[in-house]
């Protein structure tokens, strides 16, 4: 958080000097526990000498507990101010705050957009659930935009179609990691007085017009679970916004609101609502990240460029094998105005070319051995839309490039940690399969 003061530090062990120590942390670890956790990053693997170099770390440890302190602060503290601080520097937001994942940064976010019960949110068809979970839990109306066939991201026309008084929200989401055309998310924002966050799960380090994703709309944010570029030891997130009146609120939307510069009579603190853009309260929850998470970022976030440019060779030489096979249409390269992270590796065919869609291709992919990563489809698909009383084939025909795309184009491959064989054997597969398919075999 830039604002030291805001509170949302823990209060449990703000007592100064004493005697009798009350420690933040109850119970230390000691060097038998980190040895676990040593197993636990770097495991066995089958190797001959795993068990006589462990032996010898153990014993290390052992030594070096003698000489070493003990960790005695655990959540909200050093490390995830260092990681805020490293996220304002890198994206270029004035406000960033690290957390316990990136569904609980939304959460805030809408809360501090004050969308509420009744409010549009509009956001592509195709995302993951976490995008729509809070609006939804609060009896918002989730709009779905149709998507950019050639990317699967949101296409801004349809935003600017299905704008109504009652849209509160723009969430434009950077799948893949692919950037979102925002200058024309933005301008619709201004035009009509909306917030917009951008879901750049995918996008962390990506770029557009030389602005970071993330920081481009009033909201944005990553996640840092582990199947992301980077990640946070499993699960993290962090939440950036330039707005003063949101940015000063965020360590209380993280901690249930402890507000450490107000005291009810005779106590440490007092507990504050979030006011949200319309000057209403809303009660914050508890979305607070671990030490141990933020360092596992700040590591990370070190290799962060690195990674980008090792997925960037990987897409660009999937292109280049892929785009020597008729029908089979090659993921869309960054232009001068954009720069992809390469989260996932968008695959697309023409049917008709191929004489088959990609259900058919997925399936002989996976006889192949190839995982491809069938995890974005249409929102309003799942039960739970129909249960809160959407119509799912009314919203369809609002998203034909949905319904085209998913049922017929479209899936997602991984990129990294392939090795070069894995890379090329994958590449030459898809070709193959789609051969395949052209035969009728
Ligand atoms: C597009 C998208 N949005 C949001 C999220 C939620 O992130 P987290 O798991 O950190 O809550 C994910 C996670 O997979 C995602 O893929």
């Amino acid at each position: 958080m830039s604002e030291k003061k805001s509170g949302g530090g823990d209060f449990r062990y703000a007592v100064g000097e004493s005697k009798v120590p009350w420690h933040a942390v109850g119970e230390f670890f000691n060097s038998e526990d980190v040895l676990e956790m040593v197993k636990f990053i770097l495991p066995d693997d089958g190797k001959a000498d795993y068990q006589e170099k462990l032996a010898t770390v153990a014993a290390n440890l052992e030594e070096l507990a003698k000489s070493s302190g003990k960790a005695t602060k655990l959540t909200l503290g050093k490390k995830v101010a260092e990681a805020e601080e490293i996220s304002r520097n890198y994206f270029g937001s004035k406000y960033a705050c690290f957390l316990d994942n990136w569904t609980g940064g939304m959460e805030i976010a809408y809360k501090l957009a004050g969308i509420g019960a009744g409010d549009e949110v509009i956001m592509p068809a195709v995302t993951f659930i976490a995008t729509m979970a809070y609006p939804l839990s609060v009896g918002a109306k989730i709009v779905f935009a149709d998507i950019d066939p050639e990317t699967i991201n949101l296409d801004p026309a349809d935003v600017a179609r299905k704008i109504t008084p009652k849209t509160k929200m723009i969430v434009p989401v950077h799948l893949g990691g692919y950037p979102v055309d925002m200058d024309p998310i933005m301008e619709l924002a201004a035009k009509h007085n909306i917030m917009v966050m951008e879901d750049a799960a995918h996008g962390m380090g990506g770029a557009y017009k030389g602005r970071k994703l993330g920081s481009i709309g009033h909201f944005g944010g990553f996640s840092l679970h582990e199947v992301k570029n980077i990640n946070s030891l499993g699960e993290g997130g962090v939440l950036l916004t330039s707005e003063d009146f949101a940015g000063s609120q965020l360590a209380g939307g993280r901690f249930l609101g402890l507000d450490f510069t107000r005291k009810i009579k005779d106590w440490l603190y007092d507990i504050s609502p979030l006011t949200d853009r319309f000057g209403n309260p809303q009660v914050a929850q508890n979305h607070s990240a671990t030490e141990i998470q933020a360092l596992g970022m700040i590591l990370q976030m070190k290799r962060l460029d690195q990674i980008i440019a090792i997925r960037r060779e990987a897409a660009e030489y999937m292109n280049k094998v892929l785009s020597q096979e008729e029908g089979i249409l090659v993921e869309k390269a960054d232009t001068a105005d954009t720069y992809g992270t390469h989260h996932l590796y968008l695959l697309r065919i023409d049917p008709e070319v191929v004489g088959g869609n990609i259900q058919t291709l997925s399936k002989k992919l996976q006889e192949k051995g190839l995982t491809n990563i069938t995890h974005f489809g249409p929102m309003y698909r799942f039960k739970i839309m129909k249960d809160l009383g959407y119509d799912e084939e009314a919203i369809a025909k609002t998203c034909p490039n949905t319904e085209k795309m998913f049922y017929h184009s479209y899936t997602h491959l991984p990129l990294y940690p392939l090795t070069r064989e894995q890379l090329e054997y994958q590449a030459q597969a898809v070709v193959e399969a789609v051969r395949e398919m052209k035969q009728g075999k």
